[in-house]
This record gives structure tokens, C-alpha cells and sequence, in this order.
């Protein structure tokens, strides 16, 4: 199945607003970090169900959000849960984003880069669309260090790039970004029952929930245009 048709089909089923929960744990603290003055321009590369680009517009008083993302039914429902005319939802993909060279601000990203199909080619795109001190803010669980999501890509059947923390930094600086910052964000808000329900369905031990959410959390790296 292609990324497209996946992620088709659980927004035709109503499971990106489940996704947008579960992502929003640490999407929150990321978004509220981002450096976005009032009326700038940002985007949201792989915007689901397009709560960053709202939430962008609402917290931060983002002048104009875009969300960008390859499946038609994420875009439409995305645009179904905003009457905001300064949030706009646009179908493409991530090897050829469809901005002109430094007219954006800020990117954010969650969960969504490592399905681009050539990750390097996506961040020299980011490279160019962003404006010279212009940030992203880039989010992934799914990552080398977090030995917990390596079952992830066949349980979704589509391609995924795995990386480290430190493939993570070489690519954002191979692409022309410093790179500012990097650390794990964690997920404080998933709860995690009492050692005598373990194993659940989903964990053997508590020990690795607690490791997966409270210290893996999402992984931050964040790269500034020169
Ligand atoms: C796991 S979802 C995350 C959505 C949202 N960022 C969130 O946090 O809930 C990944 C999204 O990225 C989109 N996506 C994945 N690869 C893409 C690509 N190469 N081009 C455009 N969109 C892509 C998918 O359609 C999907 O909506």
C-alpha cells in the first residue's frame, strides 16, 4: 500500500483524530517552543488532521498556516475542521513542496518526516523554502534509539527511514540547516497502569512503557537556515 492510500484511509475512517490526540501529547510542548512571531508565516509538513497549522494561528497569532499533505482525505477533513480563511490545506508531497524560495517562516513536522520517500531531498526543499533564520522543528517516535517503535513500519506496510539521533543531525546539516537542538520530548500524558496489570496486550513490562512514553517521548531535532 503507498503512504497516500494508508493514510487515505484512516482519515476516511476517522482515525486521524485518534492520531491527533495521541500526537498532541508532545506536539504541545514542541508547537509552544517554536519561535513564531505574529503574522509570520508557517508551515506544517504532513498535517493529518491539521491541528498544528490550528493551533499555530490560535497560540501564536501566525499570520498564515499551511499544511501540507499527500492524502486527499487528510487534507479534507483537515479543511473541514476550520472556518480560519488564513489556514490553508493543500495536497502535495514532500519532495517538491510547493512554495516559493523563502516565503515561509517555520516549519513544524510531527511524526510525518520519516515517510517522505527521499528524506534528504525533503530537507534541501525545507532548505529552500525557508527564509535565512527560519526554523523546523522536526518531531519523530520513530527513530533507531527508540527500540520500542522499530515494529512500527510492518505494522503500517509502508516504507519508513529509520535514523538516529546522530543520522538526524548529519542530514539537517547536509541539507544547509545548523542544527540548533535536539533532545527527547516527553510523553508525561499517556497513562501507564500499575506494575500488577503487566504484561497488557501492548507491554511485557511497565519498565518499557515507562521507557517508550516518560524518557523516549517524541525526538526533537530542530535545524535553522543560515
Ligand atoms: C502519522 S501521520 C501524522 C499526522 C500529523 N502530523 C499528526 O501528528 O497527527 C503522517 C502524515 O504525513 C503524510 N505524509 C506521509 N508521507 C508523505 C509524503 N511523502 N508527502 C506528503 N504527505 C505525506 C500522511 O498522509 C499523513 O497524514
Amino acid at each position: 500500500m503507498s503512504v497516500r492510500e494508508e493514510f487515505d484511509a484512516w482519515a476516511a475512517d476517522g482515525r486521524d483524530r485518534g492520531m491527533e490526540a495521541r500526537h498532541w501529547h508532545t506536539a504541545k510542548p514542541i508547537l509552544a517552543r517554536m519561535p513564531v512571531e505574529a503574522g509570520e508565516t508557517v508551515l506544517d509538513l504532513g498535517s493529518g488532521s491539521g491541528y498544528a497549522a490550528r493551533a499555530l494561528r490560535e497560540t501564536k497569532e501566525a499570520g498564515r498556516a499551511y499544511g501540507l499533505d499527500g492524502s486527499a482525505e487528510m487534507v479534507r477533513n483537515a479543511r473541514s475542521y476550520t472556518d480560519d480563511p488564513d489556514v490553508t490545506f493543500l495536497q502535495g508531497a514532500f519532495g517538491r513542496l510547493p512554495f516559493a524560495a523563502d516565503s515561509i517562516d517555520h516549519c513544524f513536522s510531527m511524526e510525518a518526516f520519516y515517510y517522505a520517500s527521499d528524506p534528504h531531498r525533503t530537507l534541501r526543499e525545507l532548505d529552500r523554502v525557508l527564509r535565512p533564520g527560519g526554523t523546523f522543528f522536526c518531531g519523530v517516535n520513530y527513530y533507531e534509539e527508540n527500540v520500542h517503535s522499530h515494529g512500527w513500519a510492518s505494522n503500517v506496510g509502508v516504507e519508513m527511514t529509520r535514523w538516529s539521533r546522530e543520522e538526524y543531525r548529519d542530514a539537517f546539516r547536509s541539507a544547509g540547516f545548523h542544527v540548533a537542538e535536539q533532545d527527547n520530548v516527553p510523553d508525561e500524558e499517556t497513562e501507564i497502569p500499575p506494575s500488577s496489570e503487566f504484561p497488557t496486550d501492548s507491554w511485557a513490562t511497565r519498565t518499557a512503557m515507562v521507557e517508550r512514553y516518560r524518557v523516549y517521548g517524541t525526538l526533537l531535532t530542530v535545524g535553522v537556515v543560515p
